[in-house]
């Protein structure tokens, strides 16, 4: 089903979002002119990519147990693993920026909200192999595969965290004292959004990047962007359409960009 919501703002984005040009500060050039815009290949794609190509085949059910935000459509649902692997990954394009985000940022710690099948989550851990990787699933099914592709890729600072990110984000909040890198991938509603957000600030630093995605998933989902964009702490943000960057650098006056990508 198209999400005309989602249609509209790409329309409105397009017209407003720069590129390079027109970009003056010399932190978010450089930003857009070495990772964003750093589409060559890598050798640390190319493995995770076939992967996802072996999920493409892949026949086999699972019982999906969804707690985020399509919850009333999936519950329960017999779904191929196939199906997931076309529906519910970040594409190529998005989850190799999250890849050079993550390199560029050079995290201790990274938490990821929504493992899925943990695509995105190798990503992150060939882009920081010995930062400390915590990705969070309500799925029990889906976790069991994330884990196997997550052996396969030997992806071995990783550990799958199974429950609600409701429960579990404030018990691993408690085990680490400050928080690099978090890319916020499930769940997308306003108030679990800003939750998640209001958990995470007191364990910010001024290097600690926060991802949001499907940010204009939703008018909740914009409402919850605009929240996070004004608050104090929050110095600059970068949204992407698909992503939203948000940093805390201290030194800063507050800036919002909008960048095509
Ligand atoms: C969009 S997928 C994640 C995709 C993955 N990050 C990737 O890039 O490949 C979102 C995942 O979050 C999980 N999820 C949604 N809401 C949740 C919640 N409240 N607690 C735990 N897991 C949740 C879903 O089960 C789903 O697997």
């Amino acid at each position: 089903m198209i999400n005309f919501y989602l249609v509209i703002n790409y329309l409105k984005h397009l017209k407003n979002a720069k590129t390079l040009h027109g970009v003056h500060s010399p932190f978010v050039y450089q930003l857009i002119e070495k990772v964003f815009y750093n589409f060559g290949s890598h050798t640390d794609y190319a493995e995770i990519e076939n992967l996802r190509h072996q999920l493409f085949k892949n026949t086999n059910y699972i019982t999906i147990s969804d707690l985020g935000a399509g919850s009333h459509i999936n519950n329960n649902r017999r779904k191929q693993i196939k199906q997931l692997a076309q529906n519910a990954l970040k594409p190529p394009k998005l989850a190799q920026l999250i890849y050079r985000l993550v390199k560029q940022n050079q995290p201790n710690t990274v938490i990821e909200l929504g493992t899925c099948l943990g695509l995105t989550t190798a990503y992150m851990s060939r882009a920081a192999p010995l930062a400390s990787i915590i990705s969070m699933e309500g799925c029990p099914q889906t976790a069991a595969i994330a884990q196997q592709n997550l052996q396969l890729l030997q992806a071995n600072n990783v550990s799958i965290k199974v429950g609600d990110f409701g429960h579990n984000l404030p018990a691993i909040i408690a085990e680490n004292a400050v928080i690099d890198f978090v890319f916020i991938d499930g769940n997308h509603q306003e108030k679990a959004t800003i939750d998640y957000f209001n958990i995470l600030l007191p364990h910010v630093h001024k290097n600690t990047l926060l991802v949001f995605d499907d940010i204009y998933w939703s008018r909740g989902m914009q409402n919850a962007w605009k929240h996070i964009k004004q608050h104090p702490q929050v110095t600059l943000t970068i949204d992407l359409f698909w992503i939203g960057l948000v940093f805390f650098k201290a030194e800063r006056c507050k800036e919002n960009f909008k960048i095509r990508f």
